[in-house]
């Protein structure tokens, strides 16, 4: 009955997880939930202010297609592109989605990184193209090794930095030699830059400063602003690109959410002062999860990114395995590295109170000292 495009897409690892533990939850078990992918801080209130000033001011009709005209341009000129380059969309996956649908044609190779996002080899199968795995080093993307997997079909090569779900920021030295494969290949750069405000004592680079012409970079106020049920993701990059994608979002989802974009645009252009407070919680809970992790002898690469810390737990079981005793045992959700195409790792998120955290890491560490992993 079926299309072969639908029933070859898996369905996400991590909403799976989110099910199951709302399901205990509603059993009454205390869950702690460190598989969360969104801040656990709420939307800040001039935000949200913004969205009731546009309902009550009748903004509640189709906006342009690829979004208002003010959201664009303040994304523009955050990032020192033009409105024509700027595409608005129903939160970034769907950004990322309409890249891929944009380039690729079926057979092309679209190049990568592991441990990745698993929505980035559903959305290339979902466009007919083959995804292509590169490895990493200790998690840093490595472009010699990357190099080797540039056929002539290859299409895209995706990056992720700060990444989910390792954490990993890549460096300017590995990024540079990207943008050189990119360019000498003629291979377009997604870059997704959704996690570009929480890093620790790192800078982000962005390939865009470097071959603009041929990146789409794909960010959003999900993550920065926690806005994560908002929806709006964005996508910058060459002009026919963003044009083409535009066209693609015409005839599935129109346009953005009026009000939502409304937030947006207050999320972008007001005080940033909540970010900055957010970014330094979780600098401070990243901290702590290593400091705990370390203690209980399990091997990590410290995060510079994101909220995820990614431990190598393959000692104790597969990750499907280590995620169904701490769920079942210690009732700690966490996902299985499997997701993330790396089943020796499991993918504890920090997007959680310090307390639940501390609370967690002592159900950890009796389930260690009792071997009931064994
Ligand atoms: C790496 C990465 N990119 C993109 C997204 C999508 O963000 P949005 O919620 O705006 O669709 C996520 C969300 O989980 C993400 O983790």
């Amino acid at each position: 009955m079926l299309s072969d495009r639908a029933s070859s897409a898996e369905p996400s690892a991590t909403l799976a997880i989110n099910a199951k533990v709302k399901e205990m939850a509603a059993k009454g078990i205390n869950v702690i939930d460190l598989g969360a992918g969104e801040p656990d801080f709420n939307t800040p209130e001039h935000i949200k202010e913004a969205a009731k000033a546009a309902i009550d001011k009748n903004f509640t009709r189709y906006t342009p297609v690829p979004g208002t005209n003010e959201l664009r341009d303040a994304v523009a000129s955050r990032i020192g592109r033009i409105r024509q380059e700027v595409l608005i969309s129903p939160g970034a996956k769907y950004s990322l989605y309409l890249a891929m649908q944009a380039l690729l044609n079926p057979g092309d190779e679209i190049i990568v990184p592991s441990p990745y996002w698993v929505s980035y080899l559903e959305q290339a199968k979902l466009a007919g193209a083959v995804p292509v795995v590169t490895e990493t080093e200790e998690f840093q993307l490595d472009a010699e090794k990357l190099k080797e997997c540039v056929t002539e079909k290859t299409k895209i090569i995706l990056i992720n930095s700060p990444c989910k779900p390792t954490g990993a920021v890549f460096s300017k030295k590995a990024i540079e030699a990207v943008a050189d494969i990119a360019d000498d290949k003629d291979i377009f750069i997604i870059s997704d830059e959704i996690y570009e405000k929480f890093i620790y004592g790192v800078e982000h680079f962005s390939i865009d400063s470097l071959i603009p012409e041929r990146t789409i970079v794909v960010n959003g106020v999900s993550k920065t602003y926690a806005m994560t049920g908002w929806r709006i993701g964005y996508a910058s990059g060459p002009k026919e690109i963003i044009a083409a994608m535009s066209d693609i979002q015409s005839q599935t989802t129109s346009n953005p959410c009026s009000i939502a974009q409304a937030a947006a645009l207050a999320a972008l252009t007001g005080p940033q002062d909540s970010v900055q407070q957010m970014v330094k919680e979780f600098d401070r809970r990243r901290r702590y999860a290593m400091k705990r992790l370390s203690g209980l002898g399990m091997p990590y690469i410290e995060p510079k990114g994101a909220f995820y810390i990614f431990p190598d737990t393959s000692s104790l079981g597969t990750s499907m395995e280590v995620t169904k005793k701490l769920l079942d045992e210690a009732h700690i959700a966490v996902v299985p590295g499997a997701a993330f195409g790396s089943d020796e790792h499991i993918r504890i998120s920090y997007a959680t109170s310090m307390n639940n955290l501390e609370k967690a890491f002592d159900r950890i560490e009796i389930l260690h000292s009792t071997s009931l992993y064994d």
